[in-house]
């Protein structure tokens, strides 16, 4: 069956017809040097482009157009270095432009909607604009307003989209306040609020495996499955960002967006059909059916840690609070377990376990089912354990799948051993792959919001974190424990016991 790699792009990969501009607010930011301008220029050395493309930076420092490329080509020599090509780069870079505007001052967006006007015109972008707001959360608002009264997203005849990146306010009421602005200026169907695990290769085929694979889906509910768990392990810190995310913390960063996300795919019901709309509404019941919170479960249900000093691949790494940026007496958590539960025919009573955080053990996304054991154990006469099914979706650093299946070891004795049926992306499939932001960049300018999230989704899930985010900001009670971990280990001791109330412990396919 197995016919090798396949290399055949053919069905895998579109290129974007539609001419387009893309103005980027946070352009001298770590977002645009890390991601957005890497994959614009993978995009466009690897054929994916149309000819007609512009690149606006933005930013409130002073740049000529010039400084800008310069600062641009830097990045990619350092970050890309093995697609930089010399003679391709000068054709990107001629597409390339920036404009200083004070993202408080409506006078300076004015001079941008009319030097985006002479633009267009000298590259044939045919009015289409895309706004990707890539700056800190907090100057959201006042982008858009300006956005708004500068008349930049009416004018230029195209179509017109603005991506947000997340996370998407603090807490309900200010994310309701950050959509009811958009909506001011924008329709839902303008708007592309990212989560870049939604456009990650394994992430993506959960759906395609479930839906997909007939033999799958009668075995995916309470029936077979006893629990289902998440990891997302990181090794590395909080980097620079020591300001965002002493304010953030592991719930805001990680948990309320892709942890969420990746609960709401591998649960939700199978929509009738596969497009944005029936996908997402989906999505937001499996999500509006998480069991609440309560104060009184919370203790027992989530449990959060903050990085203390260890080893990272053998190299001694400082703790959270003596990170440069951090108030040395921050409870910040940059861990998070949870149990939590879904109330609905499929899946009433099944634990789910998620666990996310920084400066972990090995750097690790998996997703896996674990099934119930065999009913009848009519191998207890002799000396051999039978361990449940286990089948997961390995995202990074590998792309996997693997079913975890026991088989007998050849021999005489009955022994059993637990093997694994391993389906490896980059052994079947030699051809370009897409990194998660290229995935996404390619949908939002071809106008497919299914990978993004909408806005009844992010309103469910800060509901659904208030009582631990009341706790963690200091509401009414005894303020939530923040338990130490040493840096290199897999979280606090807490996480291990949250898992193994009931005698089930983390464990990985990879
Ligand atoms: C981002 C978080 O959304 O995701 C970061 O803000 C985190 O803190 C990153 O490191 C992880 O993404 P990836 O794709 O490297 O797993």
């Amino acid at each position: 069956m197995n016919e090798g790699p396949a290399s055949n792009t053919a069905c895998a990969i579109e290129t974007i017809k539609d001419p387009f501009c893309i103005v980027i607010f946070g352009a001298s930011g770590d977002l645009t040097r890390r991601k957005l301008i890497p994959s614009l220029y993978r995009l466009y050395i690897n054929g994916i482009l149309p000819d007609n493309f512009l690149i606006v930076g933005t930013a409130r420092s002073d740049m000529t157009d010039k400084a800008f490329r310069n600062l641009t080509k830097d990045w990619l020599e350092k970050e890309g270095k093995k697609d930089f090509d010399r003679k391709r780069w000068n054709s990107f870079s001629e597409r390339i432009y920036y404009k200083s505007v004070q993202y408080d001052d409506p006078g300076t967006f004015k001079s941008l909607e009319e030097h985006i006007s002479a633009l267009e015109a000298k590259h044939g972008t045919s009015g289409n604009l895309i706004f990707h707001l890539a700056t800190p959360p907090h100057l959201y608002e006042s982008i858009i307003d300006n956005i708004g009264s500068s008349n930049l997203q009416f004018s230029h005849g195209g179509f017109t989209r603005i991506v947000i990146e997340k996370p998407f306010g603090r807490d309900v009421e200010t994310a309701k306040a950050l959509n009811s602005h958009l909506l001011k200026y924008f329709k839902e169907e303008q708007i592309f609020r990212i989560d870049h695990y939604l456009g990650k290769e394994t992430v993506q085929n959960i759906l395609l495996f479930r839906f997909a694979n007939s033999i799958v889906e009668p075995l995916w509910n309470r029936n077979y499955v006893d629990h289902v768990q998440i990891t997302v392990a990181e090794t590395l810190g909080i980097g620079h960002r020591a300001g965002y995310y002493d304010s953030a913390g592991v719930l805001r960063d990680m948990f309320q967006n892709h942890m969420l996300q990746l609960l709401a795919l591998i649960a939700m019901e199978p929509p009738s059909v596969y497009d944005s709309r029936h996908v997402r509404d989906e999505k937001v019941k499996v999500l509006q059916a998480l069991r609440p919170l309560s104060r009184e479960v919370l203790s027992s249900q989530f449990v959060l840690g903050q990085y203390g000093e260890g080893q990272i691949d053998g190299n001694k790494v400082t703790s959270y609070r003596n990170e440069s940026g951090i108030d040395p007496r921050s409870n910040t958590a940059t861990f998070a377990a949870a149990k939590i539960f879904i109330d609905n025919w499929r899946w009433q009573d099944v634990p789910f376990f998620i666990r996310t955080g920084k400066r972990l053990n090995k750097r690790i996304s998996e997703i896996s089912v674990h099934f119930k054991n065999a009913p009848n154990h009519m191998f207890s006469n002799h000396p051999v354990d039978v361990t449940p099914n286990v089948l997961s979706f390995i995202i990074q650093p590998e792309e996997e799948i693997v079913w975890g299946i026991q088989t007998k070891v050849p021999g005489s004795k009955l022994c059993l051993r637990d093997a694994g049926l391993r389906f490896n992306y980059r052994d079947h499939y030699s051809f370009l792959s897409l990194d998660a932001y290229e995935r996404v960049l390619i949908d939002c300018i071809m106008g497919d919001q299914l990978l993004f999230v909408r806005h009844d989704g992010i309103q469910t899930t800060w509901e659904f974190l208030k009582p631990v985010l009341d706790s963690i900001d200091g509401g009414p009670g005894a303020p939530f424990e923040v338990h130490g971990y040493r840096s290199g280990s897999w979280g606090p001791d807490a996480s291990d016991e949250l898992i193994g109330q009931e005698g089930r412990a983390w464990k990985s396919m990879a």
